[in-house]
């Protein structure tokens, strides 16, 4: 029988979900995106040639594997226009193998406009694409879905309707433009080719599929402690990165999930806003920086930096059912003289454990017995403390530099 895999983010999101999700391709027969939208940003190195998708499920360098963009995932046509055209132009077809949900509840240029001007306020830092404004019109039932731009007089009904209510909080509450309807209509329109050959009913696709025995793979964006219900809120993404949204955001039942594969960092990151008790402000921080290139692969910003946190972790694992971990970025650990990592909270501090580093190379690696010992000790430490086998680890961005265990 197909195993059905799942893949997310145990911390704040970039933990190299894209990387992982890339490697493990060739063998399905389809990837699928379920929530988020173009605020991921997941990259792939392959032969020394690097692709950041915001949109496209990691699946799409691998010619024969399908990709589906589910119900859960919010779309901005723009962004999903530009993505396909960038990578047409690498060379890679989506011709009969990428498929949209009809279902998606569509972003808009007065979404991005409302996100960027309640950021300033606000101040989670968002990645400004729209995305909370986007899933609140989701909620309130009033959004407009990708399967409406086939039919342009309920498109034109429900724009005007929406826009002038947007225009009304630009203008009325937070002192902006308003954006003109008229053109909206014309620019989602102008998009008409991407619902004509991608706008689907997925959920039946994957029925299809299910019933086929196709082994599917499930990609999540973002990660456990960016969710809108478990995630450290307020400062948190609108949907739900966690387990069931796979099953919300694709219209699948969870039985169809039978390994769910839990990416984290060898250290912690966090792009944005929001409490990060294992942060580090030192040369520690400076140097996980500069090996790790913490600089987000959506909007460019530094990321902070800091120790594993394995209390969150063993917590993400346990919201999340993971059956199996990946520690990502274990080479840019190589040149620490000590590495700390959070086995407890006290009075709201975490209480560290404090390794020797290996200071050695562990880049490339593809076989555990061949990392360093310390390293090995620091995984087989982490492994115990979370009571979860860790089955992968990457070694190096790049496809191959990666070990399964
Ligand atoms: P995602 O959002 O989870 O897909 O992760 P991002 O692509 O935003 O960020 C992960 C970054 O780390 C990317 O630049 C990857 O190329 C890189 N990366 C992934 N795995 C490894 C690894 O094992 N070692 C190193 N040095 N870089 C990695
Ligand atoms: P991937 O899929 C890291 C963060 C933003 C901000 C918060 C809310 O690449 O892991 P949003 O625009 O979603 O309303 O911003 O969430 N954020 C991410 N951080 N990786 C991501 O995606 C992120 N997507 C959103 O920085 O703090
Ligand atoms: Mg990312």
């Amino acid at each position: 029988m197909a195993l059905n895999s799942l893949i997310l983010g145990l911390q704040w999101g970039d933990e190299g979900k894209g990387k992982i999700v890339d490697a493990l391709s060739k063998e399905v027969h389809a990837v699928c995106r379920f929530q988020g939208g173009h605020n991921a940003g997941h990259t792939i190195k392959v032969n020394g040639h690097q692709t950041v998708l915001h949109l496209t499920p990691s699946g799409i360098l691998h010619p024969n594997v399908n990709c589906l963009i589910g119900n859960g995932v919010v779309l901005s046509l723009e962004a999903l226009d530009k993505e396909i055209k960038g990578l047409e132009e690498a060379g890679i077809s989506f011709d009969k193998r990428f498929f949209v949900s009809s279902s998606c509840a569509l972003i808009l240029p007065s979404h991005i406009s409302i996100d960027k001007v309640r950021d300033k306020k606000e101040s989670i830092g968002t990645t400004g694409r729209g995305i909370g404004p986007a899933y609140e019109d989701k909620i309130a039932r009033r959004a407009i879905r990708f399967g409406d731009i086939g039919n342009e007089q309920l498109l034109r009904d429900k724009i005007e309707l929406l826009v002038s209510y947007h225009n009304r909080l630009l203008v009325e509450l937070y002192n902006e433009d308003p954006h003109n309807i008229e053109d909206m209509i014309k620019e989602l329109l102008s998009y008409k080719h991407l619902y004509d050959k991608y706008c689907t009913d997925t959920q039946d696709l994957l029925y299809k599929w299910v019933k086929a025995d196709k082994p599917l793979l499930f990609e999540g964006a973002q990660g456990t402690l960016l969710d809108i219900d478990h995630g450290t809120y307020p400062f948190v993404t609108s949907s739900n990165t966690t387990a069931g949204g796979v099953s919300t955001g694709l219209g699948l039942g969870p039985k169809y999930i039978d390994k769910i594969i839990g990416i984290s960092k060898a250290y912690a990151t966090r792009v944005g806003e929001g409490p990060f008790l294992t942060e580090l402000f030192d040369d520690n921080a400076k140097m996980l920086a500069e090996r790790g290139r913490e600089f987000g692969a959506t909007t460019g910003r530094p990321r902070r930096c800091g120790w594993l946190d394995l209390v969150a972790l063993k917590k993400a694992i346990f919201t999340n059912s993971v059956t199996d971990l990946c520690l990502t970025k274990l080479d840019v650990m190589d040149e620490f003289k000590s590495i700390e990592v959070c086995v407890d909270y006290k009075d709201n501090a975490p209480v560290f454990k404090i390794f020797d580093g290996w200071e050695s190379s562990s880049e490339g690696v593809t076989d555990f017995s061949k990392l360093p010992i310390k390293a090995q000790e620091y995984i087989n430490f982490i492994e115990d403390f979370i009571e979860c086998s860790i089955s992968i680890i990457s070694t190096g961005p790049s496809r191959d530099q990666t070990i399964t265990r």
